[in-house]
């Protein structure tokens, strides 16, 4: 059924801005190839949002997203704010506050492996075989939201978990598992954390109503090894904020590069799709970032809106691309291609699967 979908974009900073134009180039093959219309609107987000408005995540970019069937974002951040820890306005705010008041609190963060890329990878075969889990990070929660306070001579970050913040997020995860392989392992660090007892107590609780998926325990540290040794014990991990926000910038390892995961986040009302990159300063303005996890990222918002084929035939292109050796330098090739050359190559094969 042809359908009109309201898509907002946030291209953001660094290489944000060339990534989203080669997800945009595949939204419109689909649109072609299917007859949907978006309706694209374009709005700021991050340091490219702090220069013009002064502020990283204005209300008009708020009232764009809260408009949308769906939000693509690119990444945000900028040099000029890493390393000066007294800005008042960082780009990182604008997307925390995005996250909070746009109710995201699921970040889902699929971990798959590419057999054409295994040789390239730093790790031996046999260990990245059979790979295929997926991360449910808690995203409006935690650390990262708890009060925090600076004085002249300490600082503090407080982690505080509600019940319900654990519950939800658990719900997702099981639900997940029950269509997969049906493990789930919840990550925390509950010899220590009283945050994390409370994650413990109430994913045990919540485990009762799914008798059917195997639930198991690490703490973080344990996770952060298994991750490396032996990843394909892993179906669904469950997390906190920070623990998740870790966990998974290390399983991109796995894959081979970070430039290929995608991320959707999910709440009440909106969701959001994002590579699970950052903005990679060094190369914006290139034309030599990997587009394909913000490709990715699309195919995960058609597999919400139901769009089985579209995201079916996304899915191969990206495989074909990746099987015939079309690769941005991140991967290594011998001799590695453009941004938007990939962004054109996948729209291409789009184009051509019947
Ligand atoms: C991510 C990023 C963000 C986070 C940063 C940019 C604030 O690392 O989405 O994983 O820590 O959540
Ligand atoms: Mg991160």
């Amino acid at each position: 059924m042809k359908m009109l979908k309201k898509i907002t974009v946030l291209p953001g900073d660094g290489i944000g801005p060339e990534v989203i134009a080669q997800a945009l180039k595949v939204l419109k093959a689909i649109s072609q190839k299917y007859g949907h219309h978006w309706e694209i609107k374009e709005a700021l987000i991050g340091a490219c949002a702090i220069d013009i408005t002064g502020d990283p995540f204005p209300d008009a970019s708020l009232t764009a997203c809260q408009e949308a069937d769906a939000i693509l974002m690119g990444a945000i951040g900028d040099p000029k704010y890493d390393n000066d820890p007294s800005a008042k306005v960082r780009p990182e705010q604008g997307l925390l506050r995005m996250r909070k008041s746009l109710g995201l609190y699921a970040n889902i963060r699929p971990v798959k492996i590419y057999a054409s890329l295994l040789h390239l990878s730093v790790f031996k075969p046999e260990i990245l075989k059979d790979v295929d889990f997926v991360i449910y990070r808690e995203l409006t929660g935690g650390i990262y939201f708890g009060e925090k306070v600076k004085e002249a001579t300490f600082s503090s970050d407080l982690c505080l978990y509600h019940r319900y913040e654990v519950e939800r997020i658990t719900h997702l995860a099981f639900q997940q598992a029950m269509e997969r392989r049906k493990k789930l392992t919840l990550v925390d660090k509950a010899n220590v954390l009283e945050t994390s007892r409370l994650w413990r107590s109430v994913v045990a609780e919540i485990s009762r109503q799914y008798p059917e998926v195997a639930l198991d325990f690490l703490y973080i540290d344990n996770a952060a090894m298994q991750v490396i040794l032996n990843p394909s014990r892993f179906d669904v991990i469950l997390c906190d904020n920070l623990f998740g926000d870790i966990l998974s910038d290390e399983a991109s390892v796995l894959s081979g590069s970070m430039g290929l995961l995608p991320s959707a986040s999910k709440g009440e009302k909106s969701a959001l799709y994002e590579p699970i990159h950052g903005s990679y300063p060094q190369a914006a303005g290139k034309d030599i970032a990997n587009p394909l996890a913000t490709i990715l990222s699309v195919e995960m918002m058609m597999r919400d809106f139901d769009y089985i084929a579209e995201a079916d035939d996304i899915i191969s292109a990206v495989d074909q691309c990746i099987s015939d050796g079309f690769l941005t330098e991140d991967l290594k090739p011998t001799i590695p291609v453009r941004c938007s050359q990939v962004g054109d190559k996948v729209v291409a094969l789009i184009l051509s699967i019947k």
